[in-house]
């Protein structure tokens, strides 16, 4: 029997590729940067399966261009804001991410951005190499502490819960904003204003939806204490840029750190790129080689699944099952 054929946007892990190739006909993007839009519409008809990052657009005309025998698109990602869920879920397409395997990395990467603002560590690094460290000093390089400071939690998921179990061993007290959670590891639910108003550290652990789009614009940061430390790394368009850059240029916060960005990349032009007290990095949250592994293992299931017209095990959609 002929293996179904799916389109792979990018060469993940070993493992993932493997049993992709044990059970399919694939083909592979195969370069490290993204597909253009004419590449994917012309490689997906036909197929029963796509495996999409979070660069690469997944809407109506894809799926048309695929055919209707398209089954499953699976998201190397737990966020799929880049696919019309809309679109998919109209055409009985299955979508699924990869929730849960990135939870820890993500978390771990926010703490260490921080850690890395508020004790100035890049600076700090930058003042040795520049031969500008004489001797030390009781007020050289003061930074925030953690212990009793306050960190609002926007956004209280997974993500959000590894970030106060990470926050309870630094004895902070955390806050959280997120009408549908629970608490857990004493962290306590908060308005978004009050969280905004006593924060020391925000973090953003929301989806991007139409309703987080610019959550964090200039009447957000007006709220914010003037030592606040702001982490995104969620998705860069919750947090307006230009909003954000006024707020760092004028110290009416403290610093800020960014592993998402709006646009991506960052274009080296961006303004943002001229302040000293913001860190930026390209996205790499989860990039840890078992999380990495581990999420194509995911990606690989919910895609074999799909294609089988199993359960994915990770569905964005349920609604097609019903
Ligand atoms: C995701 O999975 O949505 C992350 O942004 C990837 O690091």
């Amino acid at each position: 029997m002929q293996k179904p054929r799916v389109y792979i946007t990018r060469v993940l892990p070993a493992k993932g590729m493997q049993l992709i190739q044990d059970h399919c006909q694939m083909e592979v993007w195969p370069d490290e940067l993204p597909p253009s839009r004419e590449e994917i519409l012309t490689r997906v008809p036909g197929v029963a399966g796509i495996l999409s990052l979070l660069t690469d657009k997944i809407d109506a005309e894809v799926m048309k261009a695929a055919g209707s025998q398209l089954r499953v698109i699976s998201n190397y990602a737990v966020g799929y804001n880049n696919i019309d869920i809309k679109a998919a879920t109209e055409r009985g397409i299955a979508v699924g991410n990869t929730p849960g395997i990135l939870t820890d990395a993500t978390a771990d990467f926010a703490f260490a951005l921080m850690l890395t603002v508020g004790r100035r560590i890049l600076e700090a690094a930058r003042t040795v190499r520049s031969g500008q460290w004489q001797t030390w000093g009781p007020s050289i390089l003061l930074g925030s502490d953690f212990v009793g400071a306050t960190l609002g939690l926007i956004g209280f998921g997974r993500i959000g819960h590894a970030m106060a179990k990470r926050a309870s061993g630094f004895d902070m007290r955390v806050l959280y904003s997120d009408a549908g959670a629970e608490p857990a590891y004493d962290a306590k639910a908060a308005h978004l204003d009050t969280l905004l108003r006593e924060s020391d550290f925000i973090s953003l652990h929301v989806p991007l939806t139409a309703d987080t789009h610019h959550l964090i614009s200039t009447s957000a940061f007006e709220k914010m204490k003037s030592n606040a430390i702001l982490i995104n790394t969620a998705r860069g368009e919750i947090v307006d840029p230009a909003a954000l850059y006024d707020a760092l240029k004028n110290r009416r916060i403290f610093g800020a750190a960014l592993d998402v960005t709006e646009p991506e990349p960052l274009p080296m032009d961006s303004p943002l790129l001229e302040l000293d007290n913001l860190i930026i990095c390209p996205h790499i949250a989860s990039a840890s080689v078992i999380t990495r592994e581990n999420m194509a293992i995911k990606a690989v299931q919910n895609l074999l699944a799909g294609i089988r017209g199993e359960p994915l095990p990770n569905i964005v959609n349920p609604q097609i099952y019903e």
